[in-house]
């Protein structure tokens, strides 16, 4: 049993959570990343990645949005309540070393991610370029933590409500239209994201890491839920990756896989909700 010890929430649907695992907290590195079960009855397994960790108080941190029935169940856990599962750490740590300047990416919760790694990167030497985006200003996150480490930070929204009004892909090619251009680029965030920064980089040949978020079940390489094309060649991300050549990923194949579940997640998704509604009607006074 993992006890959550600290609950913090980021913004409407992001929590952070720093949970007890003193075996993971010691041997996790940047890019790895959980499967956890939230308890035993309720089976389903989710991938987290281990935004930080924390050996000398043996605890881990985890930052998640609330996106569907697993993460919302995870959300009502408080502090003091215990997480049945937590596997890791899993997949291979990102390859970090001196490059020059780094573009780190994040969109959206891919932030969260993304923290570790630019972390790394800064500390390894680089000049390290942030650009964070999200849909409007109330989904940014960690940009305080983001800006500690970056040499310069950039906020896009899609809305204009905050940062300047744009794709996360626009001053990414400025970036790359520069001389001399990035010599490394990792983006993470949703799959049309990573894709279309895979392409923006791909013309002036900047090298562009993604991490993919496939469906995971096991996380051990056996069942097969997380099997992407990248260079031609099948890959399993819970083993091979996360991370990948973005210029050799196949995004088209993996995002028509990540809609096959889509009805039955939001059918769990909306009776989660109904069982709520249903326990709210019950504890509500009758006048
Ligand atoms: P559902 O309604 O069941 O699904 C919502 C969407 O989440 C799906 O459409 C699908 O795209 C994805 N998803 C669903 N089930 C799984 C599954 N078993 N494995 C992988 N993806 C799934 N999210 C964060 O908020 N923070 C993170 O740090 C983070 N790190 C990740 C690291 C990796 C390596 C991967 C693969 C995914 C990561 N995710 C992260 C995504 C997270 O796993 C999903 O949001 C979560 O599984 C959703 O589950 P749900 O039941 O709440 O939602
Ligand atoms: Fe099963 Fe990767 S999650 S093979
Ligand atoms: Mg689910």
């Amino acid at each position: 049993m993992n006890r959550i010890l600290k609950k913090t929430q980021l913004s409407d649907d992001v929590y952070r959570m720093e949970v007890e695992a003193p075996l993971i907290a010691r041997e996790r590195k940047p890019g790895q990343f959980i499967i956890l079960q939230i308890d035993d009855q309720l089976g389903e397994r989710i991938p987290l990645t281990i935004a930080d960790a924390d050996p000398a108080q043996g605890s881990i941190t985890l930052i998640f949005q609330a996106v569907g029935r697993t993460t919302h169940l995870l959300a009502d856990k408080q502090e003091g309540d215990t997480i049945a599962a937590l596997l890791g750490p899993l997949g291979q740590p990102t390859h970090i070393e001196k490059v020059g300047h780094a573009v780190c990416v994040g969109g959206g919760i891919g932030v969260a991610p993304l923290h570790p790694i630019a972390q790394a990167l800064k500390a390894a030497g680089n000049r390290v370029t942030i650009i964070i985006g999200a849909r409007n200003r109330s989904l940014i996150i960690l940009e305080e933590e983001m800006r500690r480490i970056a040499d310069e930070l950039i906020i896009v929204t899609d809305d204009g409500s905050y940062g300047r009004k744009a794709l996360v892909t626009e001053p990414l090619k400025e970036l790359c239209e520069q001389t001399p251009k990035p010599d490394l680029a990792v983006a993470i965030g949703p799959p049309i994201m990573m894709k279309f920064c895979a392409e923006t980089t791909r013309p002036y040949g900047v090298h562009t890491v993604v991490s993919l978020n496939t469906i995971m079940i096991d996380g051990t390489g056996m069942c097969g839920g997380c099997r992407v094309t990248v260079g031609g060649k099948t890959k399993f991300v819970c083993v091979d990756g996360p991370e990948f050549d973005g210029h050799l990923v196949d995004f088209d194949n993996m995002m028509k896989r990540l809609r096959a579940y889509k009805p039955r997640e939001d059918a769990d998704h909306q009776a989660h909700h109904c069982r709520l509604d249903e326990a709210a009607a019950l504890l509500t006074p009758h006048s």
